[in-house]
């Protein structure tokens, strides 16, 4: 097989790269292990940034977003007998939308199907060859068992965490740095509507609380919990208690209404940047070069942004021969990258409580500081709403 850019991994980073790509007359194949229904399917974070919204939105891609998404002004911050609203559209001119990545997924889906994408899903062994050759190629096998080779120009790993393309820069190139955190979130899914207008993020000496959501029916809340806590640990009613307690049930007549919960798990928190994101012919996006903690909701952010860096970038080199913006990708999609993995990790470290008492009083200090001063609310808003692509 022969295409201009193999895309490794069809999560948001890999179809979004291929729409934009064939938006610049670049055609692409997708490879991705996962069937398509789990693909679009998978519950992940709903919140998108001012300019992942103009993005999308410019892309085609903006239609039931802007049907059945939410817009929001800000977020409530809070911790015990204190809540304040920090507007962003005040604060700095730019909103955000409460929109599940399950959805923004699916409306992924359905572009590529329309223009006749071609995905392979469910392949297995996918390797990649020749990187730093002006002739690479992707080996997998099909999901009907064939093998195949795949000739292109440009490869671009955008198969996330775990995929093969951040370990095929070679150990002696690449760079990485790493921080893990002594807590998890344990998340759910309940068929109730919220009990807030916009997202409630609760400091308290139990642990970090949020109510999220992801319609007018359906809450999304969180609970940090201890590392390798276990699900079966946590019944309906004790993660509904934990969740009053911590976000503040009673106080000032604020109700939390609780419902049934539809689904259950414990997410790990884990910053992670790789460097370099280009070498040779191989380009990495989205969490194939960066895992943020989910504090803040940058990751898809970030997985948007690196593409719309890319998709010029590599439009540029692949019909008018020119390097410009390939050889600048790396570079200019890591300022942003170390912004958002800076802002993940303050809001993280922030909000969750570690037990030492004098960290305890520095977050205090600090979340008055943000929620009372133009200064520190607008820092808090600038990141949140995202910078412009391409800060
Ligand atoms: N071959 C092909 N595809 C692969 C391989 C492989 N060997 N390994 C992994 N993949 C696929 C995964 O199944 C997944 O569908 O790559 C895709 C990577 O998608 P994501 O993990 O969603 O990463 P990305 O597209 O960068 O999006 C980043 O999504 O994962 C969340 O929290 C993350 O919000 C962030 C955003
Ligand atoms: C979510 O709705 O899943 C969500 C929202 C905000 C966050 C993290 C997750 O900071």
């Amino acid at each position: 097989m022969r295409s201009r850019v193999a895309i490794v991994g069809a999560g948001p980073a890999g179809l979004l790269l291929s729409h934009l790509l064939a938006a610049e007359g670049v055609e692409s194949v997708v490879l991705e292990t996962r069937s398509r229904e789990y693909v679009a399917a998978r519950v992940r974070a709903g919140i998108l940034e001012h300019s992942t919204v103009e993005l999308l939105t410019g892309a085609g891609l903006g239609g039931r977003l802007r049907e059945r998404g939410d817009e929001h002004r800000g977020i409530h911050l809070q911790w015990p007998h204190e809540r304040h609203h920090l507007d962003f559209v005040d604060l700095t001119g730019r909103s955000v939308w409460v929109y599940g990545q399950t959805e923004v997924q699916k409306d992924l889906v359905e572009a590529a199907d329309a223009r006749g994408q071609d995905v392979r899903y469910e392949v297995t062994g996918v390797e990649l060859h020749e990187l730093t050759t002006e002739r690479p190629h992707v080996t997998f096998t099909a999901a009907d068992g064939t093998a195949h080779r795949l000739d292109v120009d440009v490869v671009v790993g955008c198969d996330g965490s775990f995929g093969p393309s951040r370990a095929a820069v070679p150990g002696t190139v690449r760079r990485s740095w790493e921080r893990t955190y002594p807590y998890s979130w344990l998340g759910v899914l309940a068929d109730v509507a919220p009990s807030t207008d916009e997202l409630i993020y609760a400091w308290h000496p139990e642990g970090f609380a949020m109510h999220s959501m992801r319609s007018a029916t359906v809450s999304r809340l969180y609970l940090q919990v201890p590392n390798g806590t276990d699900v079966a640990d946590w019944s309906d009613d004790r993660v509904w208690d934990a969740l009053a307690t911590r976000l503040g049930h009673g106080q000032d007549g604020w109700e939390l209404t609780p419902g049934p919960i539809t689904s259950k798990s414990v997410l790990p928190m884990r910053s992670y940047v790789q460097t370099p994101m280009r070498h040779g012919r191989l380009f990495l996006a989205g969490d194939a070069a960066h895992t943020v903690p989910p504090t803040g909701a940058k990751g898809l952010n970030l997985a948007v942004a690196d593409v719309a860096l890319l998709a010029p970038a590599l439009a540029e080199l692949l019909v008018k021969g020119d390097t410009a913006l390939a050889d600048a990708y790396s570079d200019t999609a890591l300022r942003r990258v170390w912004r958002c993995t800076h802002f993940s990790w303050w809001m993280t470290t922030m909000l969750h409580t570690s037990g030492d008492r004098f960290d305890e009083q520095l977050q205090l200090s600090q979340l008055r500081w943000v929620a009372t001063s133009e200064a520190g609310a607008t820092g808090l808003a600038e990141n949140y709403a995202g910078l412009p692509i391409g800060f």
